[in-house]
C-alpha cells in the first residue's frame, strides 16, 4: 500500500490533494508517485551496488508500459524487459537505449525478432527451438549477431507464500531442464557464429514474498551450469533470475524490503560459485510489480449506492474491470479510502462494484467506509500501479482512463483519457455486399 499523508479531510498522495487532481483530470484516474517509482528502482540498484557484483535491473514493462514510465526507467539506469513489438515500440518512442533492452516472449514471431535485431537490442531471451530457427534466419538476412539467454524451466513454481517443486515443469515457457531440452538447445548453439549464448534465464512466478523459492531456483540453475561446464566446457556470463518480488496490496501482505531479495539471490549465487569453483556471472533481475505496484492509486467517482437491507450495500464506481481486471481475474485484494472523507470514522461496510455488465465486476468486497458515503464521493484504491492500466480493456466500450504523474508537488498528464472517437478509430463501415 502507498504511504500517504492527510491534511484536513482530504487524502493527500505524493503531497497532492487527490480531490483536486480528480477535479482537474476527471475519473477514473491513475495517479503515479514518481518519487516512489524512483525509490523502488534505487532500492534494487543500491542493493546490487553494495554487493559489488555485476548486475542489471531490468524493469518488466508489462507491469505498466508508457513513454513517460520508460523515460523514468531510463533516467534511473534500469534495463528493460519487453515481450512484444508494442512494448518494444513504446521503448523506442521513449528513446530507451536499445542495448539495455531484452526481448522476451514464449511465441516470438518473425516480425518481433526482425524488429529486435534491426534495433540491436541487448539480448533476446530464447524460449523454444522454433525461435532459434527464426533468429538464425533473421540474423543471416540482416548480417548481424545477437546475444541470447536460454530461458529454462527449473521445476519450481512460486506464488506468494507457497512454492511447488514440479520436477518436470508443465509450463508453456522455456526449455525444460529435466527432459534434456535445455542441453539440446545449448549444444545446438555452442560455437554458433551469429548467436552467442551469454547465459541462462528463469522466472519462477509472481507476487512472491519468501526468498526460498528464488534460492532453490539458483541451486537448480547451478546444477545445470556445473553439468554444462563439464560436458561442454561452457560457463555462462549472465544469470537472469527473473522478477516476481511481492508487494503490499493490503495489510495482510508482508513483503520483505526489496534489498532483501537481492541480498538473498546474490548470497546464493556467491555460495554456489565458490562451492563449485565456477566463475561469478553477472546477475540480472526483472522486477515489474515491485517497481511500480505500490506507486499508484486509482481514483473513481461513486455513482449509485444500492442498499439491500440485511444483505449488502453495493457502492458502484465509474470504472472497474476495464481499468483493473485483477480482482475479477485473480481474486486480488485491494484497500481503498473515500478520498474526500478521509478523516471520518469508518463505520459502514460496503462492497465496491464496477460499472461493467458482469456480476463479477467487483473491485473490493467488504470495505469499511464512512457512514456518510454518498454519490459524487471519490474512492481511491491503493497499489494499482502494476497490471492495472496495462491489462485495461475496452469492454462495454468504456474509454481507457487517464494517467497522471506527480513529482515535487507538481502533476503532469502522461496518458490522455481516451475519447469516443478513439474507440471507433479502427472501425470501418459495412456497406452490404
Ligand atoms: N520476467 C518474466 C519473464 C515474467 O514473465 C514476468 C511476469 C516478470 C519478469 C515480472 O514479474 P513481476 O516482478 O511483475 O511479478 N498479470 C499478473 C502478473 C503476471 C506476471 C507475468 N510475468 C498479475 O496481475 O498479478
Amino acid at each position: 500500500m502507498v504511504q500517504n499523508t492527510v491534511q484536513k479531510e482530504h487524502l493527500y498522495f505524493a503531497s497532492m490533494d487527490v480531490t483536486k487532481l480528480a477535479e482537474k483530470y476527471g475519473t477514473p484516474l491513475f495517479i503515479y508517485d514518481v518519487e516512489k517509482i524512483r525509490s523502488n528502482a534505487r532500492a534494487f540498484v543500491d542493493a546490487f551496488q553494495k554487493e559489488n557484483v555485476k548486475y542489471q535491473v531490468a524493469y518488466a514493462s508489462k507491469a505498466f508500459s508508457s513513454i513517460a514510465m520508460l523515460q523514468v526507467a531510463k533516467q534511473e539506469g534500469l534495463s528493460l524487459d519487453v515481450v512484444s513489438q508494442g512494448e518494444l515500440y513504446t521503448a523506442l518512442q521513449a528513446d530507451f537505449p536499445t542495448d539495455r533492452i531484452h526481448l522476451h516472449g514464449n511465441n516470438k514471431n518473425i516480425e518481433e525478432i526482425e524488429m529486435a535485431v534491426e534495433h540491436d537490442v541487448g539480448c533476446i531471451v530464447l524460449d523454444n527451438f522454433h525461435e532459434i530457427e527464426l533468429l538464425e534466419y533473421v540474423l543471416k538476412k540482416q548480417g548481424k549477431e545477437m546475444n541470447v539467454l536460454l530461458r529454462v524451466t527449473p521445476g519450481i513454481e512460486a506464488h506468494t507464500h507457497d512454492y511447488i517443486l514440479t520436477g518436470q515443469e508443465d509450463s508453456k515457457f522455456g526449455f525444460d531442464l529435466a527432459n534434456g531440452q535445455a542441453d539440446k538447445a545449448l549444444a545446438q548453439l555452442l560455437n554458433h557464429d551469429q548467436i552467442h549464448v551469454v547465459g541462462l534465464h528463469c522466472h519462477i512466478g509472481s507476487q512472491i514474498f519468501e526468498t526460498d523459492g528464488f534460492i532453490m531456483a539458483v541451486q537448480k540453475l547451478f546444477d545445470v551450469i556445473d553439468h554444462w561446464n563439464t560436458e561442454y566446457n561452457y560457463s555462462p556470463s549472465v544469470l537472469n533470475l527473473g522478477g516476481g518480488f511481492g508487494i503490499r496490496y493490503t495489510d495482510d501482505d508482508e513483503p520483505k524490503p526489496l534489498a532483501a531479495y537481492v541480498e538473498a539471490l546474490v548470497a546464493e549465487v556467491k555460495k554456489q560459485t565458490n562451492a563449485r569453483k565456477l566463475n561469478m556471472p553477472e546477475i540480472w533481475i526483472e522486477p515489474g510489480r515491485a517497481i511500480v505496484g505500490d506507486t499508484a492509486i486509482t481514483v473513481y467517482k461513486v455513482g449509485s449506492i444500492k442498499e439491500i437491507p440485511g444483505v449488502r450495500t453495493y457502492v458502484a464506481v465509474d470504472g472497474g474491470m476495464t481499468d483493473n481486471i485483477r480482482p475479477a481475474l485473480y481474486n486480488a485484494k485491494y484497500e481503498a479510502v473515500v478520498a474526500n472523507r478521509f478523516n471520518e470514522p469508518k463505520s459502514k461496510t460496503v462492497s465496491i462494484a464496477g460499472k461493467c455488465c458482469e456480476s463479477g465486476d467487483m473491485l473490493i468486497w467488504d470495505l469499511q467506509v464512512p457512514e456518510s458515503i454518498q454519490s459524487g464521493d471519490l474512492l481511491a484504491v491503493y497499489s494499482t500501479g502494476a497490471y492495472s492500466y496495462s491489462m485495461a480493456s475496452h469492454y462495454n466500450r468504456f474509454p481507457k482512463a487517464a494517467v497522471v504523474f506527480v513529482e515535487n508537488g507538481k502533476d503532469q498528464l502522461v496518458i490522455q483519457r481516451e475519447n469516443f472517437a478513439d474507440l471507433v478509430k479502427n472501425d470501418l463501415r459495412y456497406d452490404s455486399l
